[in-house]
């Protein structure tokens, strides 16, 4: 029998989104965001047309779902404040509604032993801004830095944790490269001035709240450790660095160390896609690094040297140019998402920090899988019996404990997420919750095994098998 115990202290929750569980109801104020927006407009794109209107009404839900986090271990959760309720326009006035609601959650989860943790941007542009460009515009910069000073001044006396952004490149990709999020574009040289703008945006708001307030700030980043076809291959190794370097290093390294990767900065000057900066940016995003970094670890990426040639465009270039996806054989998946399961990859990203990254405070602010179909393991009691879910944080914990014993600096771990929740495009087709959400029942909760489970390992802070 071994025993895992984590550190004293250790955080143990979930994280969610604002746009992905409040919902959208008659009288709250709340302004469109690119999904209401994309939603109105292409409903077909969004998986049975399930829109982000009603999410799992945690607007109206959220002391019930107060409490059934503290049933399930919570002591701490994250969720993000929707810029389009705060802020309807992006820009200009502050919605009343929004205060109330967020000012009653913040109270709810601390008075009841929750620490919140406030993400500031969860791929939720308010639409007004879109239109005018969106993080392709320098002046959605300064309105995302006006809307963090609001956050901070409003709340910032009770949140202690904030972070900037959660998994900034997802905006990049899905916006500008591979169309799963609005505006849809397949432009490398917007993609480039559109994470440009996101780490210039999260340095100044990190230099506001370090000006102003005593907490910490950090950004959450999804981590995709890049691991070659063959280790003994130079071409393969040197493929899986350009997409660390594209897919990691671009958020990690400005955000830890104010820099980004040479091999980045080379392969936009050959490419002659820049982005437009000014050398007054690049000294804001050398001084104002984080505090703590936020992990999101679900997958690995497996790659190899560029073989296939036949796709690639001189007019239209991609990050694809550089290397290839390798798929490789008997990797254990999940079906549902397509994702590889690779839990080993908790470890190497936490090992990865700790000798590269000056073993900065971080901490696991996602990690879960998402299933199709829960419903058949529903028991008599009309619990869903989600043991698969159970091994796989098992399964994770076991590496995240190995790291911290070789001493990485990992203060908690989060999963993805309380209640199921509105994937996106993918809206409710996977559940990753604790707790189960009956759409077709106004929401109706039911914490599933998983959810029982966790408050044990919460509660022994560890667990034994
Ligand atoms: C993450 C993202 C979340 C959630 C999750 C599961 O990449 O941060 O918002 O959608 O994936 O799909």
């Amino acid at each position: 029998m071994s025993k895992y115990t984590f550190p004293k202290t250790f955080f143990w929750g979930t994280a969610s989104s604002g746009p992905q569980t409040e919902g959208r109801f008659d009288g709250d104020g709340k302004g469109d965001s690119i999904w209401d927006y994309w939603y109105a407009k292409e409903p077909e794109r969004f998986f049975n047309q399930v829109g982000p209107d009603k999410a799992s009404y945690n607007y109206k839900l959220f002391k019930e779902d107060v409490q059934l986090m503290k049933a399930t271990g919570h002591n701490s959760f994250r969720t993000s404040i929707q810029w389009s309720r705060l802020i309807p326009n992006g820009v200009g006035e502050v919605n009343p509604e929004a205060v109330t609601f967020y000012n009653n959650y913040i109270d709810e989860l601390i008075t009841n032993g929750i620490e919140p943790f406030i993400n500031l941007y969860h791929f939720d542009m308010p639409m007004f801004l879109q239109e005018k460009g969106g993080w392709l515009n320098r002046e959605t910069v300064d309105a995302y830095v006006t809307f963090a000073k609001t956050c901070f001044e409003l709340f910032g006396d009770r949140v202690k944790y904030w972070f900037t952004h959660n998994e900034p490149i997802v905006p990049v990709e899905g916006g500008y490269l591979y169309d799963f999020h609005y505006p849809n574009e397949k432009n490398f040289k917007h993609a480039v001035q559109v994470g440009f703008n996101e780490t210039l945006a999260s340095a100044l708001a990190i230099k506001a709240y370090h000006e102003t307030q005593d907490g910490k700030i950090g950004i959450i980043l999804n981590l995709t450790p890049s691991y070659p076809r063959d280790e003994n291959n130079p071409e393969d190794v040197k493929a899986a660095q350009i997409a660390d370097v594209f897919f990691n290093r671009s958020f990690l390294d400005p955000a830890i160390y104010g820099t980004f990767p040479k091999e980045l900065i080379a392969i936009v000057k050959e490419l002659d896609i820049v982005p437009k900066h000014t050398k007054t940016d690049l000294e804001i995003i050398k001084k104002n690094t984080i505090d703590l970094l936020g992990i999101n670890y679900y997958q690995p990426r497996r790659i190899k040297v560029k073989e296939n040639h036949a796709e690639a465009n001189p007019q239209n270039p991609m990050p694809e140019d550089y290397f290839d996806n390798y798929d490789m054989p008997g990797k254990k998946m999940n079906p549902y998402r397509g994702w590889e399961i690779y839990e080993k990859g908790i470890y190497d990203i936490m090992i990865n920090v700790r000798d590269n990254y000056g073993n900065i405070p971080c901490y696991i602010s996602e990690n879960g899988m998402g299933v199709e179909g829960e419903e058949r393991y529903v028991n008599a009691n009309g619990q869903i019996e989600d043991d698969y879910r159970i091994e796989f944080i098992k399964d994770h914990l076991r590496y995240l404990h190995q790291a911290i014993q070789e001493g990485a600096n990992c203060l908690g771990y989060h999963m993805w997420t309380c209640m199921d929740n509105w994937s996106w495009t993918n809206a409710y087709k996977n559940r990753y919750g604790l707790i189960a959400v009956d759409l077709d029942k106004k929401g109706k909760r039911t914490i599933k095994k998983s959810g029982y489970f966790f408050k044990t390992l919460a509660d022994k802070n560890g667990f034994e098998d």
